[in-house]
């Protein structure tokens, strides 16, 4: 009989997928929220046939140098910027990730940034609990609207796509900037493709949802915000690098677009001295768009399906190098 896989596990992983995993492979599992330290992980890799872990843990080169058995990095994530892809190309190794299982839960943060940011949720919260408030005034906390503002959405994939039928329940316009269009959304949502500039001018709130790459690196930066209205928000819940986010500190800062509603930063976690994190008019979430229990529960399974069907040489669900499957 061959000997099981051995497999790596770096981070905390839910059910499912960790008992999946454990039922096929012998396991080497840190149970904590933070990535087993950098050394432990490099020793245990030396021997190990799958990784099953997400961002921050890093499978850069020094990574994979130290795993010469490696066959298949799972990421427990839609995003892989903490895989050095063309890098386990090159030697064979696949990658996957976990598109789809996270869409719903994605889509509703952005709606949750949207209208916090926009009804001035965290303000209201504190104002209430200041003790300040002692009459009902008209001018207490003034917001604005989403029911039937424009909503330009950058990036029409799966986590678009989701936001822009949400939003349609609002009443509101769509724009969206696409790298191709899509005339079934088009028909479906009567959403209007335009091109960034016209987007950028014309929404009350634009929404990011492109991958982190190098076209997309500061794809807003004080340039696109000079674009946007002064009423106007940016809500990002793609990657940190998608602004500048100094150029996005200055613009809040002056007034120059309304606010912003942010899940995502560059680098993570946000640096202390960031400006972002004095100014009232952005609502910051930490990296959690995804954070519900069940979202997670799907991720680790579709991870674990993944990293399964690679060590058994079989076409894994969602794999993100498919040129190495062909040898
Ligand atoms: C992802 O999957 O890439 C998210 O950013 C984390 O859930």
């Amino acid at each position: 009989m061959n000997a099981p896989p051995y497999v790596v596990v770096p981070q905390y992983l839910h059910e499912p997928g960790l008992g999946m995993v454990r039922d096929v492979a012998r396991v080497e599992y840190w149970p904590e929220e933070s990535v087993m330290p950098r050394e432990k992980l490099l020793a245990a890799v030396a021997t190990a046939d799958g990784i099953l872990c997400h961002p921050p843990a890093r499978c850069n080169r020094e990574l994979l140098d130290r795993a010469p058995r490696l066959r298949v990095i799972s990421n427990v994530a839609v995003g892989y910027d903490n895989v050095d892809v063309p890098a386990c190309t090159e030697r064979g190794i696949i990658v996957c990730n976990t598109p789809g299982v996270l869409t719903d839960a994605t889509a509703d943060a952005t709606l949750a940034l949207m209208l916090a940011v926009c009804r001035r949720a965290i303000d209201n919260d504190r104002f209430t609990r200041s003790g300040n408030w002692h009459y009902w005034t008209p001018r207490l906390l003034l917001g604005q609207d989403l029911t039937e503002a424009t909503v330009g959405i950058v990036g029409m994939g799966r986590i678009g796509l989701e936001v822009a039928r949400r939003v349609r329940a609002f009443r509101t316009r769509i724009l969206y900037h696409n790298r191709h269009r899509r005339p079934e959304v088009e028909a479906e949502l009567g959403a209007i493709y335009v091109d960034l500039p016209t987007l950028l001018a014309e929404s009350d709130f634009v929404c990011l949802h492109v991958p982190a790459n190098a076209e997309t690196r500061h794809l807003i930066s004080a340039a696109e915000l000079a674009q946007m209205k002064p009423t106007a928000y940016l809500i990002n819940v793609a990657r940190g690098a998608v602004v500048d986010q100094k150029a996005l500190a200055e613009a809040l800062k002056a007034g120059r677009i309304a606010g912003a509603g942010l899940d995502v930063y560059d680098p993570e976690p946000i640096a202390a001295d960031d400006p972002l994190l004095s100014l009232e008019n952005c609502v910051l979430f930490p990296h959690v768009a995804s954070a519900t229990l069940r979202c997670r529960q799907r991720m680790s399974e579709l991870a674990a399906r993944n990293l399964l069907a690679a060590l058994a040489g079989e076409t894994p669900p969602a794999c993100v190098n498919p040129e190495v499957l062909k040898n």
